[in-house]
């Protein structure tokens, strides 16, 4: 029952989207023919459209038609961050049995409690053992897209989300040193607000960048143990540690900027870059952005730490493709997948992405040194999965947690958000 949930709410938001009037990517009363595009079209859908954002998937598919240059590849890419509007625009789809040829779904309960558990996706199982894939992915990852044993996508990325960025020139002028602890970073965030300068850039005119932040307040508080408990129902949401992460969550808004709710995250990413802002907690595309749009250099403009208290963990975010039932051209589908999973095709989305390779064998050398670390850290840090990015919590549960958490920007009132995240429990 509780699996269905996350199903349920999908569906949920299908219908708002369905109501809206659908788009050419969820035309539902298309036929079936012009819906696929024949069979030699293979549509990726993904949210990944514009700066920060796009670039590693169009170097994909463009090597990828290059290799197959039989085969048409669609991009079906719907914009926002996070998946905000591509998820309800797939549950549409999904519920009208007119499924992408393969689609961007998060590891972990993204995919298994939305789209397993509806025994909506193939399995993966074969490929894997045609390809040699077995030991090429960490253990740990090929659980995260497994379901009752067997494997039902194909891990693209690793993205880690505990990272806090910063303008090195800011921290420079301001005498501020990397802070390791909570206390830290309100000592250097007290100092840069003396400047005029708004210590930690925020924008959550999507919802999901302030969650990033409050996870990563809670696996500060509960350790990374604790934090996956939590979102087993294992520990309550009302535990005095969940409890002081909403209080220092709290704090950390004090000094964000004012205009937050009316920036995504490139707009907050920005203010960093030019300097009107000195930190910002967010995945490892923002490097992406700075580096491949912004133009900003790792290690000179920008610099990049472990969020406070958080740096022998590794917050974890996979962007995978599977094959879902119903598609009309499986195996084009496949190849598609397989070029995904190879070495080649990581190490020319990786770099691009602010990514590291899913896979294990993939070629250094191609990295800066943020992806250096971050391949480093991947192997010696405590993984843990994030709530924001689909893997710790059912999509019911994570809808929910969004609501809370933009009430509470506004609002600050720590027990309102502790009962609404209690009451949202039973849906994770
Ligand atoms: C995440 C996704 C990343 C990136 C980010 C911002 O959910 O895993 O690849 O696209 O959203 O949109």
């Amino acid at each position: 029952m509780k699996k269905l949930y996350g199903l349920i709410v999908l569906l949920a938001l299908a219908m708002v989207v369905a109501a809206c009037g659908s788009d050419d990517a969820g035309g539902k009363s298309a036929d079936k023919d012009k819906k696929s595009g024949g069979k030699n079209q293979v549509e990726i859908f993904s949210w990944w459209t514009g700066a920060g954002e796009e670039d590693g998937l169009l170097a994909l598919i463009d090597k990828f038609q290059e290799e197959n240059s039989d085969l048409k590849v669609k991009n079906a890419a719907v914009a926002g961050g996070a998946g905000t509007n591509a998820k309800a625009v797939l549950a549409t789809r999904m519920q009208g049995d007119d499924p992408p040829s393969t689609f961007q779904v998060h590891g972990g309960e993204e995919l298994n409690k939305s789209w397993v558990a509806a025994d909506k996706m193939e399995t993966l199982d074969g490929l894997y053992k045609e390809n040699d894939w077995m030991d090429k992915f960490p253990k740990d990852l090929i659980d995260l897209v497994s379901s009752d044993g067997k494997i039902y996508s194909v891990p693209v990325d690793i993205h880690r989300g505990n990272v806090i960025f910063y303008n090195k020139k800011v921290f420079k002028d301001n005498g501020i040193d990397v802070p390791k602890t909570f206390d830290e970073f309100v000592a250097a965030a007290d100092k840069l607000k003396k400047a005029d300068i708004t210590p930690l850039a925020m924008g959550d005119k999507e919802s999901w960048t302030a969650t990033m932040i409050f996870e990563n307040v809670l696996l500060a508080e509960l350790g990374p143990d604790d934090y996956q408990k939590l979102f087993k129902g294992d520990i309550a949401f009302d535990d005095k540690r969940v409890v002081n992460a909403a209080k220092k969550f709290g704090k950390l808004l004090d000094y964000i900027n004012d205009d937050h709710a009316s920036r995504n995250w490139q707009d907050s990413a920005q203010l960093v870059a030019n300097g009107d802002a000195a930190m910002l907690n967010m995945g490892d595309w923002a490097k992406g952005y700075f580096v491949n749009d912004l133009d900003l250099k790792t290690n000179e403009d920008f610099g990049y730490f472990a969020f406070p208290d958080t740096d022998k963990d590794f917050t974890i975010i996979t962007d995978t493709f599977g094959l879902p039932k119903g598609v009309d051209n499986p195996d084009q589908v496949k190849k598609f997948l397989t070029f995904l999973g190879s070495t080649e095709a990581q190490d020319i989305f990786n770099p691009l992405k602010g990514s590291i390779p899913a896979r294990v064998d993939a070629d250094e050398s191609k990295y800066d040194d943020y992806g250096k670390d971050t391949m480093k850290d991947f192997k010696e840090t405590t993984l843990v999965p994030s709530l924001a990015h689909g893997s710790a919590a059912s999509e019911g549960f994570l809808t929910k947690a969004n609501q809370a958490v933009n009430i509470f920007v506004t609002q600050k009132d720590v027990d309102t958000l502790i009962q609404a995240l209690k009451n949202a429990a039973p849906e994770m």
